[in-house]
């Protein structure tokens, strides 16, 4: 896929007071898997971002867009990437889902110095060890996610856990993660399994094992295809009555409830962003949303609109260029769904809350997802990160 796609701001998005003079034409690779297990996930982030520019940009900003298509595979992100650097010359790149296509594009974006929103990938390493300052993470990071709800399951009383996930970065970060929380609340992880990534269809195995472990509950992360067939079939082998279903919260996105029908029902996840969250940003954005798709939105739809916000402000802050780009994207904190989403220097990671949701059936009998704890707001340690030195 090489869409070539222009996208002028409407006039009616913003007053165009006093930002004439920062008129800006600024080139944006989006790079996001539109095939693969997570092809949903990449429509999803780029409605976000697409109507985030519609919403925010202002009058004389123009975005010139070039979409590439990881697949979810490092070596095919790895040369997409090289391709947006070297040949479409962009100003800046958006996007990037799995943490294993994060890993690959690393070096390529911290040599080239071309900025990246992160939009989904949760590879702690690219805020941790490996950070860079071309690197700015606007969704979440799996340390983030998982170590506290851990820790808050661990505070429910729930005593045994056995985890599932898929085998690459991501799987094993949450996992790590996740017993890390749950541990230092006194819980135990009395076993666990990583399915093949992209390739498991069947989790009947997996889940055999989960039953005869002795857990008081499961575990998981699974995201687009593989969290559909994975809580379907953790109903149908009638594990939903015997053992709840914990998990990272993309398990249960708004993106996949409708296909996963009732066999989502009472699955207890954590995230950092669900839709019935109470404040006027996330008014007007699951309104302005909704409108535009004839859908709600999910969290990825918020990771593409709150990095098109980052993006047009750093634009209408003056910057113009890949340098003054990644310095400004750094800098970002605003009001948004989420409710205040700011960058923390010293690791160029997001500094958000983290929400605990069940998915129950709403009084017009529609599965919906009812937050049960506000968990702090979480600002990852800078993990051998040494940007702030
Ligand atoms: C990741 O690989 O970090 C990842 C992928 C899909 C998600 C969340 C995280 O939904």
């Amino acid at each position: 896929m090489n869409v070539f796609t222009r996208v002028a701001t409407s006039a009616i998005a913003l007053a165009a007071t006093a930002l004439a003079a920062n008129a800006q034409d600024i080139k944006v690779g989006v790079l996001l898997p539109y095939s693969g297990t997570y092809a949903s996930l990449g429509g999803e982030i780029e409605a976000g971002f697409m109507l985030g520019l519609e919403v925010f940009g202002a009058e004389g900003m123009t975005f010139e867009i070039v979409k590439e298509d990881t697949e979810a595979k490092p070596p095919v992100g790895l040369a997409k990437t090289r391709k947006l650097v070297m040949q479409d010359k962009v100003d800046v790149i958006m996007g990037v889902v799995s943490s294993g296509v994060m890993g690959a594009v690393r070096d390529m974006i911290d040599g080239s110095k071309v900025p990246l929103i992160v939009t989904t990938a949760g590879n702690d390493d690219a805020t941790g060890e490996n950070c860079s300052a071309y690197v700015t993470r606007l969704a979440f990071s799996n340390r983030q996610i998982n170590r506290p709800m851990g820790a808050w399951m661990a505070e429910q009383g729930i005593k045994k856990v056995y985890t599932l996930a898929p085998d690459y970065a991501a799987g094993h970060q949450m996992i790590a993660a996740f017993t890390e929380g749950f541990q230092s609340g006194g819980g135990e992880v009395v076993g666990g399994a990583f399915s093949a990534f992209q390739k498991t269809q069947d989790f009947g195995t997996y889940l055999a094992e989960a039953k005869e472990s002795g857990a008081d509950a499961i575990y998981a992360f699974y995201a687009g295809g593989e969290a559909i067939s994975f809580v379907k079939q953790y109903d149908s082998f009638g594990l939903s009555d015997t053992l709840p279903l914990y998990g990272m919260g993309l398990l249960t996105s708004p993106l996949y409830v409708a296909a996963q029908g009732d066999a989502a029902l009472g699955t207890i996840v954590g995230l950092n962003y669900v839709p019935t969250i109470d404040n006027a940003e996330n008014k007007a954005f699951v309104g302005a949303y909704t409108e535009a798709y004839g859908k709600g939105p999910s969290e990825f739809s918020v990771y593409g609109y709150d990095a098109a916000k980052a993006l047009v402000n750093a634009v209408e802050g003056g910057a113009t260029d890949r340098e003054s780009l990644a310095v400004a994207l750094a800098k970002a904190d605003f009001q948004g769904p989420r409710g205040e989403t700011r960058i923390d220097p010293a690791t160029n990671n997001i500094i958000q809350p983290i929400y605990v949701f069940e998915t129950v059936a709403g009084e017009d009998g529609a599965l919906t997802q009812k937050v049960l704890a506000e968990l702090p707001v979480e600002q990852d340690p800078p993990n051998g990160c040494t940007l702030s030195q």
